[in-house]
């Protein structure tokens, strides 16, 4: 009989990484998710193509806009006020919140913004939502 003796394994030894970076990381992601999940809803929108300019009302529109609404509502899209063409929001509700100024936006009297002029604002908005 012989005795033989076995061959021994050797240890192994696996450290064991330091904690703390991936907290971070896992941290930095969730912000980042919170943020885009507060951003506006505008990912997927295909790039508008020019509006109907041959419609005198709706160029007419435009200007209204651009000097009453663009400074808070950029292009009718979201800015300092949420965005008013990227949702179908119905003329005569639009010009609602144009006259009354429901939340923290300013109404606009009759002398700022005329009816007609309200009119062709409404028109403009309806071309830029047909692009
Ligand atoms: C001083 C900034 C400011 C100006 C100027 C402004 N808005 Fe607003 N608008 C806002 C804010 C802020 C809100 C959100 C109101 C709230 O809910 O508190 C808003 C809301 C709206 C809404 C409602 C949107 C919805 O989803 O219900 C419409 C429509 C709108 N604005 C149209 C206009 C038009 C048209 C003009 C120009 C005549 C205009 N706004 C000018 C800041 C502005």
């Amino acid at each position: 009989m012989s005795a033989r003796r076995g061959e021994g394994s050797s240890g192994s030894g696996g450290g064991a990484c330091g904690r703390g970076a991936p907290a971070i990381a896992g941290l930095a992601a969730a912000l980042l998710l919170l943020l885009a999940a507060c951003t506006p809803v505008l990912r997927g929108t295909p790039v508008p193509g020019p509006i109907d300019t041959t419609d005198v009302r709706v160029i007419e529109g435009e200007r209204h806009f651009a000097a009453a609404c663009h400074t808070c509502h950029p292009n009718a899209l979201a800015g300092l006020g949420p965005g008013i063409v990227d949702r179908p929001l119905p003329r005569w509700l639009v010009r609602l919140q144009v006259r009354v100024g429901v939340g923290v936006m300013p109404a606009f009297s009759r002398e700022e913004i005329t009816d007609d002029e309200l009119d062709a604002l409404l028109d403009y908005l309806d071309a830029l939502r047909r692009r």
